[in-house]
């Protein structure tokens, strides 16, 4: 039976070999040409609560051909879709951003159930689309191009975006609504069609995101989900020759796979992964303030944000009152369910995750960092049957040590001594990514100095290395990245080409470069 079309209530009397998750669990099926359906694989993955391991749902695998089927329908409705004018195509998006906007609690709640993240955070991030869907919205009525003066007389030059045509789009579990928010966005607004590929761990916000989409009357064809997994529908995606672009964000594993070869098929790409962002604490820094910037970037979201802070380069001068401050305030991080209010830090998000995090804080103590706080999973009673990772800080880490080097995307953050900014300023640029970055001073030339030598895409001062703003470039340098950007206007450079159009009004065969000469 279906309670809403797209999600059916599985009855507890299934029968089979179909397992018995009682009465409330979410079957989530693909969204292909307006209408919604499962994959022909027959075959469902569950989705789990990461706060208790309760399944809240399964969600349809797809294949090759349903991926197929989504581009043969993105590409027709687009052919119609690219006429249509951007004014009309945003009054799409200011419905779907009203009936966000109406939804923001039910989301959240929802996101929080399926990611894990605190209810006050997983709010923040349905505000991040909402605020996205008037933002690109808004673009509808510029989505500028230039007009500028040609060389020769009696002719007319301008420059316009157009839209490339079918952009695939693949989404990772961490800021499930924001980051789809911040590709369907832009990529509809101006005039492509999407093929979206939503993480496994989260396709309940995705069903209801996608729903949002339906429900606003966006034509079929337009928006296509397609759940799965990267090796199977992302693959597909890569590979099929009606798909023009992609976007992808997740790790650097998977990106740089998805490059070379949509490099091979020059298939544009726009690619954002690792961080390993740190925080700069230099000798005349607001020490209070930078503890409060350093538990919010290292332990919100659990420490799984591209942006997560999971690095502190302290000079050695306040080392020491900055570890007693940050031991004394790691306490007030309470562990549990992302619903409940009083809760500071979430689960991660599966079991592999823990592992993985756990392996690194091996690691850590292998490579001679000291363990100020954490270190553990969490196995006390309540939460035993959740992903809990304790917060911890290692202290004495060195800049060579795969601690201070790799993304670990879980609560972890080292202390890393030095001497001074320029010091501080060559550790943080040490790694392979450059993502974000921020220093605590009251020196503003020193914060001016980092402004200009941190080799980072976003840099705070005085703030945190989290929470960027939805109408700035959000990306990063190195290895982050590929040198496109999410978010702001910049994000529409990944979503059209540039067309240049001359007009010569003159009545004659003008010659450029050589009859004003
Ligand atoms: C990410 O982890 O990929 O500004 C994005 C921030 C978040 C976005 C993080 N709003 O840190």
């Amino acid at each position: 039976m279906n309670n809403r079309k797209g999600i059916q209530v599985v009855h507890s009397n299934r029968k089979g070999n179909e397992t018995d998750y009682g009465s409330d669990t979410k079957k989530l099926l693909n969204y292909i040409d307006g209408e919604w359906c499962e994959s022909s694989s027959g075959k469902f993955v569950d989705v789990l609560n990461p706060a208790n391991g309760k399944v809240l749902g399964e969600v349809t695998q797809s294949t090759e051909e349903d991926v197929d089927r989504a581009v043969q329908a993105a590409k027709k409705a687009q052919r119609e879709w690219r006429l249509v004018p951007a004014p009309e195509r945003a009054e799409y998006l200011y419905a779907i951003a009203n009936l966000l906007k109406e939804r923001k609690e039910e989301l959240s709640q929802i996101l929080t159930s399926e990611m894990g993240k605190v209810i006050d955070e997983a709010r923040g991030e349905v505000q991040e689309a909402i605020d996205m869907a008037y933002y690109m919205a808004g673009e509808g009525r510029r989505l500028f191009g230039d007009t500028v003066p040609s060389e020769l007389r009696n002719k007319f030059a301008m420059s316009v975006r157009v839209p490339i045509g079918v952009a695939g789009l693949i989404t990772p579990w961490n800021f499930p609504i924001a980051i789809a928010s911040w590709k369907t966005f832009p990529a509809l607004v101006s005039g492509n069609a999407v093929v979206w590929k939503p993480a496994t761990e989260t396709p309940i916000i995705a069903y209801e995101f996608a729903k949002i989409f339906e429900e606003a009357g966006l034509p079929k064809g337009l928006l296509n989900l397609v759940n799965g997994s990267g090796r199977e529908v992302g693959n597909a995606m890569v590979e099929h020759p009606g798909i023009d672009l992609i976007s992808f964000t997740g790790s650097n594993e998977v990106g740089s796979a998805i490059n070379a070869r949509a490099g091979e098929l020059l298939k544009r790409t726009s690619l954002e992964m690792g961080g390993k962002n740190a925080v700069i604490v230099l000798e005349d820094a607001d020490l209070d303030l930078a503890v409060d910037g350093i538990l919010w970037g290292a332990f919100g979201t659990s420490g799984q944000r591209c942006t997560a802070t999971s690095r502190i380069i302290v000079h050695q001068d306040v080392k020491e009152a900055l570890e007693n401050k940050l031991v004394e305030r790691i306490g007030e991080l309470s562990l549990g369910d992302g619903a409940d209010e009083t809760v500071k830090v979430g689960p991660v998000i599966n079991r592999a995750s823990l592992g993985k995090i756990h392996e690194y804080v091996k690691i850590g103590l292998a490579e001679g960092a000291t363990l100020l706080a954490g270190g553990r999973m969490v196995t006390e009673s309540g939460l035993v049957s959740g992903n809990f990772y304790a917060p911890t800080i290692f202290t004495d880490a060195t800049v060579d040590m795969r601690i201070a080097q790799e993304e670990i995307f879980g609560p972890v953050v080292s202390i890393i001594p030095v001497k001074s900014l320029e010091e501080a300023i060559e550790v943080n640029n040490s790694v392979k990514f450059g993502l974000s970055s921020s220093i605590f001073t009251s020196n503003v030339n020193l914060a001016f100095q980092a402004m200009r030598d941190l080799d980072t895409g976003i840099v705070y001062i005085n703030a945190g290395t989290t929470g960027a703003e939805i109408h700035l470039p959000f990306g990063g340098t190195k290895g982050t990245g590929n040198g496109h950007r999410d978010s702001g206007v910049a994000a529409l450079d990944v979503y059209t080409e540039w067309k240049s159009v001359y007009v010569d009004y003159s009545g004659k065969l003008q010659r450029a470069q050589i009859d004003n000469y």
